[in-house]
């Protein structure tokens, strides 16, 4: 699976009904399995249906989404029968994914989907303890109770489900909301790590210092349209308020420091970095 491609995608929530709402007005987007995916943009602008187009839980009401060999499209000569080829190699982490466990303990629930794809409970239970070692939960955790566990340790917990399967895309719905600074920092440490593994990552994220500090790429979706891709460099160097955006922290010193004569370009991702350049003496 090489390619997920988005042609001209519209999406309507229950149309033709009080609840009726046009979430996504023809979004065009590719990307590889080897990226690292930010999308951004404010709430309500239509991340989390374009993200759930990319396994198909959600299906275009016009338009297509390819995702490797698979069409998902409401036209029925177009769209793709088998959809557990793509469930397989697409692996969706909802936002809040902590509430979703129910097995009774931890190492059930993680062999849940690779049993449910017809896995033995024997090669069920290796590819769950392999994910369970990623996300770094360990083996005297295994016939606990999901609900023994802390929020951010159940949350590993659902994203260890979603590994266990085998994923080479994993798309994860702000999974570092609700967190400490330093609980999202590992988080996203393990999503750089599965990354260089080779799995490509799609994420969407409020955070822009971790959009800066992470991904490859970024798309900025606004009212139901992308309005924007580049490196986090590029996109962060244009002006972000209409869509809602603040820039990363690291970006927005520099523009305090260039409205007060300095003119240093957006070359610094962190602080840390921008305080040795200034005490070195860099004025550009
Ligand atoms: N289940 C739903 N029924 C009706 N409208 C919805 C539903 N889910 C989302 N929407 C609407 O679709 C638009 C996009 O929502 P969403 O994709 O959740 O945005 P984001 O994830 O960027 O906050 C919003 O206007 C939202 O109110
Ligand atoms: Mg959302």
């Amino acid at each position: 699976m090489a390619v997920i491609v988005f042609d001209q995608v519209c999406f309507t929530y229950s149309p033709k009904s009080p609840f009726h709402s046009d979430a996504l007005k023809g979004v065009d987007l590719s990307f590889s399995s080897t990226d690292f995916l930010a999308l951004v943009g404010h709430t309500g602008s239509g991340k989390s249906t374009i993200i759930e187009h990319l396994n198909a839980l959600l299906v275009p009401t016009s338009g297509e989404v390819r995702i490797g060999e698979y069409i998902s499209s409401s036209n029925k000569k177009r769209r793709s029968k088998k959809l557990g080829y793509l469930r397989r190699k697409v692996g969706l982490v909802f936002q809040f994914s902590e509430n979703q466990l129910f097995e009774d303990t931890l190492i059930k629930d993680v062999m849940f989907g690779p049993r449910n794809f017809g896995d033995s409970p024997e090669a069920a239970h290796l590819k769950a303890v392999e994910a369970l070692g990623e996300v770094g939960l360990p083996e005297e955790y295994y016939e606990r109770s999901p609900f023994e566990l802390s929020g951010g340790e159940r949350r590993r917990a659902a994203i260890a489900g979603v590994l266990a399967v085998g994923p080479k895309l994993l798309v994860l719905d702000e999974p570092t909301s609700g967190l400490d600074p330093e609980g999202a920092r590992e988080m996203m440490d393990l999503f750089k790590k599965i990354h260089e593994r080779g799995t490509g990552i799609v994420l969407v994220t409020h955070d822009m210092d971790i959009v800066l500090g992470y991904a490859k790429k970024v798309a900025v979706v606004d009212n139901g349209k992308i309005a924007m891709t580049g490196t986090p460099a590029e996109v962060f160097s244009k002006d972000l308020k209409p869509y809602g955006l603040e820039k990363p922290l690291v970006y927005q010193t520099i523009d305090i420091l260039n409205a007060h004569g300095y003119s240093l370009s957006y070359q610094y991702e962190n602080l840390d970095d921008l305080a040795k350049a200034i005490k070195e003496g860099k004025k550009q």
